[in-house]
């Protein structure tokens, strides 16, 4: 595992959106995972602003997104999909008919859902770069703690702190979904390469738990410790509960140095 610490959550954002860049220069037709939450907003603004600048294309890009509510309806604009669209797919030259979300519509069976969007990554070739957020219990995706760390794409029941934490974005009287259909640890885990993003006070614990704790269940991001290329952009908030901190700076500085001698 990767740690890059960076100043604010405007660097973690930048440097996030350059390792984008990086990939789309070299595989235009990749296949990155989407996900959805606050602290991807600021990384989706500067993919948007490389975009328009001319810099990078999505046009040949495919997207899955990690995960989406159950029991709300795609035009909902409290959906993941409106989410992506609004956010970002709507300012970008990517293919609508090329970005998936695992949309169960009314009467549909999520098992099937589940298996068929896990069917539709494969033909596709499997997912190139995974981006992912982390919750302040842990979770990745919507793998709640105690999910299976094998577990494919399915729905899961969110736990009462993944409500709360998400509560500021539902006014009083509106339904705020209690289930969703997510990518399994093990779907996360099949990408060639997962970028997790954290910023902020808030998510500090989360993220030492995930990087200098066991690898646990109860702690379903710390499975990115066994992810071949898993690499997790911090800003210092985040990582201020960490205990190795100038070892990753140190071991940055060596990375960016092979980088530069022999390429990523
Ligand atoms: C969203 C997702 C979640 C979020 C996580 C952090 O698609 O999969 O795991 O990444 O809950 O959300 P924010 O960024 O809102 O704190």
């Amino acid at each position: 595992m990767e740690v890059i610490i960076l100043k604010d959550a405007k660097s973690v954002a930048m440097t996030g959106a350059e390792l984008v860049g990086q990939l789309l220069r070299l595989q235009p037709a990749a296949v990155l995972g989407f996900a959805t939450g606050s602290t991807q907003l600021l990384l989706y603004r500067c993919l948007i602003e490389k975009c328009r600048a001319g810099d990078i294309s999505f046009r040949r890009v495919t997207g899955f997104n990690l995960d989406e509510y159950l029991g709300v309806a795609a035009d909902n604009p409290q959906s993941y999909r409106s989410y992506m669209d609004r956010e970002f797919f709507d300012h970008i030259d990517i293919d609508g008919d090329n970005t998936h979300l695992p949309c169960c519509e009314d009467g549909q069976n999520p098992r099937l859902v589940g298996s068929a969007y896990e069917e539709k990554i494969n033909k596709a070739g499997g997912i190139d770069l995974q981006l992912a957020g982390i919750g302040a219990n842990g979770h990745i995706g919507f793998n709640e703690p105690g999910s299976s760390l094998g577990s494919r794409t399915r729905v899961k029941t969110l736990t009462r702190q993944t409500l709360e934490d998400n509560s500021r974005l539902f006014c009083t009287d509106e339904f705020q979904p209690r289930l969703a259909i997510t990518m399994g640890i093990a779907t996360i885990m099949a990408a060639r390469r997962v970028l997790l993003l954290a910023t902020g006070t808030g998510k500090a614990e989360a993220v030492s738990r995930m990087v200098e704790g066991p690898v646990s269940a109860m702690c379903p991001a710390s499975i990115l410790q066994m992810h071949e290329r898993a690499t997790v952009l911090l800003d210092e908030k985040a990582a201020s509960r960490l205990k190795n901190k100038d070892y990753y700076d140190w071991a940055y500085l060596q990375n960016e140095s092979l980088k530069d001698r022999f390429g990523d």
